[in-house]
């Protein structure tokens, strides 16, 4: 195809992915291999103006606290899997993980992420303890867990003692290509039935995947789209593969930056209303990695509120960004970097608009 052929035709895709939100698995695929940086700016102005029909030019960040990088898992790629024998342990106490919200709160914060790796010792007694004391203490605030496969009783519990959103990425909607990534004991189906059960629980739900993962090929993202197309989540995680070093992945290529603004770009034509954020990851391969992510349709950050002591603790993958302008006690910085590209960053729940 000539190249003026190919972007007309990918402009066409693009045109109805826009109206009909969601494509056959042939033609998503058909975008994903044969975008151009002109496709892509076509692309990123539709899904602008789709976000900002629905969210103006609002940004809601999200404080992050990674309270524990234990975890019982195995997962090929992740820097705090179990086997990784150079990660320095750590657990915050519920104080910490209150004075954390508080410092949050200070800041503007109004949504609290508590994410952790998967950590036998935080029993779901411990989690409802932390989850209904930040919500005694920040009635006005919401609370995010992102711990993990769990049983449809312990999301239960979680969202009695008032958690309003849950975030477990899919990583990958084949289960071929999920068995690659993961120790046999994790399956695909298993993430499906506790993505299932924490939407029927009432949780706002995200799903979401790692863009070029080692083995993953441009069908495996169109699939990733067409589940994202039916699940209809509240929120999609995704940013760029990147090898940690102390993983079997160590000497995997990353992710790029086009293929992961493409596929922000594609998720907020099919879902209008999602809760996208520009992640750490997009900001750790390239110094503006966020604001091009919200340039391309995404709507959230989320900042580090961690302790600054355990933040280059919590690695999921090597270089990851933490004491700059991406950490909370920036947040002035980070309103800014949103400035300049025309956007706001705002104090406010952020909860999701029908
Ligand atoms: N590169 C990029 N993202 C990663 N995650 C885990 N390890 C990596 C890595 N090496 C992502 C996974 C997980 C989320 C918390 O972080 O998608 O769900
Ligand atoms: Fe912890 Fe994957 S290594 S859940």
């Amino acid at each position: 195809m000539s190249s003026a052929s190919n972007v007309s035709k990918i402009t066409e895709l693009i045109d109805k992915l826009e109206s009909k939100r969601i494509l056959p698995k042939s033609e998503l695929t058909e975008i994903i291999s044969g975008h151009t940086p002109e496709t892509d700016e076509y692309l990123f102005t539709k899904a602008r103006a789709v976000r900002e029909r629905i969210y103006g030019k609002d940004v809601y960040m999200r404080g992050l606290i990674e309270f524990t990088n234990y975890c019982k898992n195995d997962c090929l790629y992740c820097g705090i899997r179990r086997s990784a024998k150079g990660a320095e342990r750590y657990r915050l106490a519920e104080e910490q993980i209150i004075k954390c919200c508080e410092t949050g709160y200070k800041l503007g914060f109004r949504t609290f992420v508590l994410q952790g790796g998967e950590d036998g010792f935080y029993t779901d007694d411990k989690i409802v303890s932390i989850v209904s004391g930040i919500k005694e203490k920040f009635p006005d605030c919401a609370v995010t867990l992102s711990i993990g496969e769990k049983s449809r009783e312990s999301y239960e519990k979680y969202r009695k003692a008032g958690a309003d959103r849950y975030l477990l990425r899919h990583e990958t909607a084949n289960s071929e290509h999920y068995s690659r990534l993961h120790p046999k004991e994790l399956t695909l189906a298993n993430r499906m039935k506790c993505l299932a059960d924490l939407k029927e629980l009432g949780f706002q739900t995200g799903c979401g995947f790692m863009v070029q993962s080692p083995y993953q090929t441009a069908e495996n993202l169109a699939e990733d789209l067409l589940f994202i197309h039916n699940f209809q989540p509240h929120m999609v995680g995704i940013g760029p593969f990147i090898p940690h070093h102390d993983t079997p992945f160590s000497n995997e290529k990353k992710g790029s930056l086009e293929m992961t603004l493409l596929l922000l770009g594609m998720i907020r034509l099919m879902l209008p209303s999602v809760l996208l954020p520009a992640t750490t990851a997009l900001g750790t391969i390239h110094p503006n990695g966020r604001e091009k992510g919200i340039l391309a349709g995404a709507n959230v950050v989320m900042p580090n509120l961690s302790p600054k002591d355990v933040r280059k603790k919590y690695l999921l993958y090597d270089n990851k960004i933490c004491t700059g302008d991406e950490a909370a006690e920036c947040i002035a910085c980070l309103g800014k970097r949103m400035e300049s590209i025309g956007y706001r960053l705002v104090t406010d729940k952020g909860d999701y608009k029908e």
